[in-house]
């Protein structure tokens, strides 16, 4: 087998099984999970519904590129969402089955292996960009997000030199796991260095309709570059999904967008690696990214939740104010984040991930993650607030923890 399999990193949540193997929570405290990241909102009913009314369609292949009528649907949603002059349908966008594999793929399409090939990526993160960078032979390059860079990557901290092998930046906003949000300067910033240093960049934007003030959505990539009249989008994708966004992470639907010189060799690619979307997936799709209800009453639950969280965490723990995404990133009291997660499921039946499992010793020379926990309020609000309380008391009666 391919060697480069060897150089993966455990999964987070295979470390946090071993973090929690042979710990036995009370009996009768209900588990309350805020690991994993997957909405438990109702999904978007009338996409289930167009996918079973075409289901007859499951004995047809699907094309790489998707149907005209998808692409169509993307466009006018992300030149709706990011206020473009113009997204081609038959160029700048391709339907991906969500954005994981999307970037995953990408990476291997993109990275030139015949010289030096330094991906750089948040720190903490998303753990794919690193795993898609290993296997596709290249290097990591950790740009740590501290509580002093506002839980983004700092730029400024990246000397000359170290662009000048960087291939790829991984850009995700809002963020997993911090749930900063990049500003509009900033993208500004990243696509001026992608001129002087000849790199593309991925914009990771899945939690981008997951936002809490409703007259502030995050900005996107392309929407600076639409901004600096970059109507070409040159070097810039972006990656979206309707798992978080309508709640339908099993759906696997998502598209990337952006340069038509990135996307037409991407197709190609995609063309062999076989991972087109079949039709019924891609009219519900349609369906998804035809409506903002939805998408709209989901922010509105969040919004609940978020809210209930920090009136109850926020006496006993310091977090940043989430901007958007659905999650809270705090700091533990004691500064020991594995101590504190195994300790806490002992005693409460909360399952939390410990923030050093999703970053690495990185620019700054320590893991960024240490000493914070990745909260995922996903359930619903009554259980997440309760799992918020059973830390708060928790953290009363261990200070130091
Ligand atoms: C930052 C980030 N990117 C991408 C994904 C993948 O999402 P999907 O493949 O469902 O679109 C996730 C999933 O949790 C994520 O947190």
């Amino acid at each position: 087998m391919n060697p480069d399999l060897d150089a993966l990193k455990p999964y987070p949540f295979e470390k946090l099984a071993a973090l929690k193997a042979g710990v036995t929570p009370p009996e009768g405290l209900t588990p309350i999970p805020l690991t994993i990241g997957e909405p438990r909102l109702a999904p978007f009913a009338a996409a289930l519904e167009a996918l079973t009314a075409h289901r007859q369609d499951f004995a047809r292949y699907p094309a790489t590129a998707g149907t005209a009528e998808l692409r169509a649907a993307i466009a006018g949603w992300a030149m709706r969402r990011f206020a473009l002059a113009g997204l081609d349908a038959e160029t700048q966008v391709l339907p991906v089955n969500g954005t994981r594999e999307a970037i995953f793929a990408f990476v291997q399409a993109a990275l030139d292996r015949t010289r030096p090939a330094k991906v750089a990526m948040p720190n903490p993160f998303y753990q794919i960009y690193e795993g898609a960078t290993l296997l596709a032979g290249g290097e990591p390059l950790y740009l740590d997000a501290t509580a002093e860079s506002g839980f983004r990557p700092d730029l400024d901290r990246v000397p000359a030199e170290t662009w000048r092998d960087v291939q790829l930046v991984f850009l995700c906003s809002p963020a997993n796991p911090t749930g900063a949000v990049t500003p509009l300067a900033e993208f500004e910033k990243l696509i001026a260095l992608a001129d002087e240093h000849d790199f593309l960049i991925a914009s990771d934007e899945c939690y981008s309709e997951l936002y809490l003030d409703e007259a502030a959505p995050p900005p996107g990539l392309l929407e600076a570059c639409a901004r600096l009249g970059r109507h070409d989008y040159r070097r810039c994708l972006v990656f979206h999904s309707l798992s978080k966004r309508s709640n339908l992470p099993g759906l696997r639907s998502g598209f990337v967008a952006g340069d038509a010189e990135l996307i037409a060799p991407f197709r190609r690619y995609r063309t062999y690696h076989g991972c087109a979307m079949s039709l019924p997936v891609q009219q519900a799709s349609i369906t998804a990214w035809n409506d903002e209800a939805h998408v709209r009453a989901n922010r509105e639950a969040y919004r609940e939740t978020f809210a209930a969280v920090t009136e109850v965490l926020s006496p006993v723990m310091d977090f940043p104010a989430p901007e958007a995404s659905f999650y809270l990133w705090p700091a533990v009291p004691g500064g020991d984040d594995e101590a504190f997660t195994r300790a806490l499921h002992a005693e409460t039946n909360v399952s939390v991930l410990p923030g050093s499992y999703m970053g690495r010793v990185g620019s700054s020379g320590t893991n960024p993650g240490s000493g914070r926990l990745r909260l995922a309020l996903v359930a619903e609000v009554e259980a997440t607030v309760e799992a918020a309380w059973r830390i708060r008391r928790f953290i009363e009666r261990n200070p130091r923890c």
